[in-house]
């Protein structure tokens, strides 16, 4: 006879014990409330302890439980300071969002309500619908447009090559086929993501067939080389099926001309896409928005709420401007995932007819917890910050005699590098990259670098609303002092 009331059968707690964990679960939550407002006062990026790498790497599976507050405690000690700081207001390397405290109540809320958010009828279903609404509103793109959440642009670049090459002429033979002997080709520019070209490689169709356009004297896409390369491919007997123009470039954060992109798209009969990763959110600013211009245009853009939005992590998303074409893409009958016309199983389309992904969690809910409590209006307010904190450092850097500014600065990233008469290029490349390397030692901030016309340069992207332009001038003064200490090293 089976015995159900062992209360070691389920995993929640009993009796009592809900006490002790809502206790734990208080303790928890002031602990990172704590935390976050006492960031300043921490390092920006300390390196991991050496037993601690070593404890993870070595331990073994748990076959006995522990107690939560004991777990809360190896968390509080061996992972919350050695994070890789970009909640900070220090971190500006790569393009890292900040987060903020109403986003983590909304990831607790998401986690304690544990959706999937793969199909069906249920109230997360009709949230994701109403923020890809919201989205698709922000950017121009009209209220059917459909769209879904995913990881992060790679995803979501990935996810808008797959739709354009399927919205190609018999692209849809392609779902049962594959790629097969058909030369499919593609266009972005040489500034755009590395992601653009893996999804080229992941769909299939090759990183080869992403063609690289050169770049204007702007950081942007040559459109007339655009020109030239879609005929010169043509006359070879190729496929061109997709153009990309990128919207805050990684590098420097150029945008593409959109509007350029749009026609020589509409005229040569391609699927126009944008990737829109960090700098799409300018559409939050209507001071920025103009700088956009085109993009309302797209059939396709994938962006980010983790990086400007400061959704904590993960939470990427991609719009297509006709559902049909998007569903067309993904769409697949199984028995097991009927539709039904009432019951749980009602609801069609679901998500998972719209993406690779059959079981999804509930970022949604993250995004909408930020526009809710927030509004468009403060997060516009903090892209114009950011911005604001850009020019206030690429000025800094121009006035600095050791620095010089390697790129305009069309939103929210500056790109400098140490200048040195005495050194060569390639010694300066050298410098600039280990000075990084000091900066984010000694947790004082932290850049990254990437190499504009060849050559290696310090980045700053100020994609976090909390750095202030004193935050900025700290970084540029490790940068002049930790060079200064470099050298007089080298010269001891
Ligand atoms: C322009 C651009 N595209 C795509 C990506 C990839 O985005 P994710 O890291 O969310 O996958 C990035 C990341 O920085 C980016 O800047």
């Amino acid at each position: 006879m089976m015995d159900d009331t062992d209360p070691f059968l389920s995993l929640d707690p009993q009796g009592a014990d809900w006490d002790r964990l809502r206790a734990t679960g208080h303790h928890l939550l002031d602990m990172m409330f704590d935390n976050l407002r006492d960031i300043r006062e921490q390092p920006v990026w300390q390196p991991l302890p050496t037993d601690i790498r070593s404890g993870f790497r070595d331990a073994p599976v748990p076959d006995h439980g522990m107690d939560i507050a004991a777990f809360g405690e190896a968390f509080r000690e061996q992972v919350l300071p050695y994070s890789v700081g970009n909640r900070h207001p220090g971190f500006m390397g790569w393009v890292h969002g900040g987060g903020t405290p109403v986003g983590m109540l909304a990831e607790m809320l998401a986690a304690g309500l544990n959706a999937n958010l793969g199909g069906r009828d249920h109230a997360p279903v009709e949230v994701e619908r109403m923020v890809i609404r919201w989205a698709a509103t922000l950017m121009g793109f009209p209220d059917t447009a459909s769209g879904l959440f995913v990881t992060g642009s790679s995803i979501a670049n990935f996810i808008a090559v797959i739709v354009a090459s399927r919205s190609a002429e018999d692209g849809l033979s392609l779902r049962e086929h594959g790629v097969g002997r058909r030369s499919l080709v593609g266009y972005a520019a040489r500034s755009a993501h590395g992601c653009v070209s893996r999804a080229f490689d992941l769909a299939g169709l090759g990183s080869d067939a992403l063609r690289l356009v050169p770049l204007d004297g702007s950081f942007r896409m040559d459109t007339a080389a655009l020109r030239t390369m879609i005929a010169a491919d043509r006359k070879a007997g190729l496929e061109p099926f997709l153009v990309v123009g990128t919207a805050g470039t990684v590098d420097v954060g150029a945008i593409d001309s959109l509007n350029t992109i749009a026609k020589i798209a509409s005229e040569e009969k391609l699927w126009f896409h944008v990737d829109g990763a960090f700098g799409a959110m300018a559409a939050l600013s209507p001071d920025f928005r103009k700088a956009l211009s085109g993009l309302e245009k797209a059939d396709s853009l994938a962006f980010d709420f983790h990086k400007w939005a400061q959704v904590p992590y993960d939470a990427g998303c991609v719009i297509v401007r006709d559902p049909a074409r998007h569903a067309a893409a993904f769409a697949q009958t199984l028995s097991y995932l009927s539709r039904e016309d009432r019951g749980v199983a009602a609801g069609a389309p679901w998500f998972c007819d719209l993406g690779p992904d059959l079981s999804r969690g509930f970022r949604a809910l993250k995004v909408w917890a930020t526009l809710s409590v927030y509004g468009t209006d403060q997060l516009g307010r903090m892209v114009d910050h950011c911005c604001a904190v850009a020019r206030h450092l690429a000025s800094r850097v121009s006035s600095e005699p050791a620095l010089e500014l390697m790129a305009p600065v069309t939103l929210d990233i500056v790109c400098f590098r140490l200048l040195d008469p005495a050194l060569t290029d390639e010694q300066l490349d050298h410098l600039n990259g280990e000075v990084v390397k000091d900066v984010q030692e000694s947790g004082l901030a932290v850049p990254s670098t990437t190499r504009v016309n060849g050559r290696l340069v310090i980045r700053a992207a100020i994609v976090n609303h909390r750095t202030m332009a004193a935050d900025v001038d700290r970084m540029v003064d490790a940068v002049l002092s930790l060079a200064a200490k470099r050298r007089s090293g080298l010269s001891a």
